[in-house]
């Protein structure tokens, strides 16, 4: 799977974002290691803090599938009703959430509707808090 054929299949999960709030539809297409692609698009909620963003749908549902080891995600993003003419670059929530399954080198793609820009998670999160960073049971000052 290249990273065009990824893109295609997030401007077409793009096409199921509910986003009538913020007028902005995104999809995404996440690729697990054994070449299944997972899609997700922003769903958005009255009660603005529920909203959930593409990536992260997509994220999310293929762990509920029982993956955990992912190769490349693109995002497509861009005003409802319209093609994609910008880049649309994940928010910090979804790249936290991604760092707990993708390593530094994990491949993002872009599109602004014409080219495509490939990222890394590591180049988009640098320094990332993971797992590393809590201490293991027993190292903990436990106060319970
Ligand atoms: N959004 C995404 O789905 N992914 C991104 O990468 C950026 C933002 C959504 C959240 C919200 O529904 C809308 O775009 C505007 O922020």
């Amino acid at each position: 799977m290249t990273g065009e054929e990824l893109i295609l299949i997030a401007e077409e999960a793009r096409k199921n974002a509910c986003a009538p709030y913020s007028g902005f539809a995104v999809g995404a297409a996440l690729l697990s290691a054994d070449n299944k692609v997972y899609t997700g698009c922003n769903i958005e909620n009255s009660s603005f803090g529920a909203t959930c963003c593409a990536e992260r749908v997509a994220l999310f549902s293929a762990v509920a599938a029982g993956e955990k080891t992912f190769s490349a995600l693109a995002i497509a993003g861009g005003k409802s009703g319209e093609g994609v003419n910008a880049f649309c670059p994940p928010c910090g929530i979804c790249r936290q959430a991604l760092s707990e399954f993708c390593s530094p080198e994990f491949p993002v793609y872009l599109t602004d509707g014409g080219q495509i820009k490939v990222t890394t998670l590591g180049t988009l999160l640098p320094e990332a808090f993971t797992k590393e960073n809590i201490p293991k049971k027993g190292e903990r000052h436990e106060t319970v």
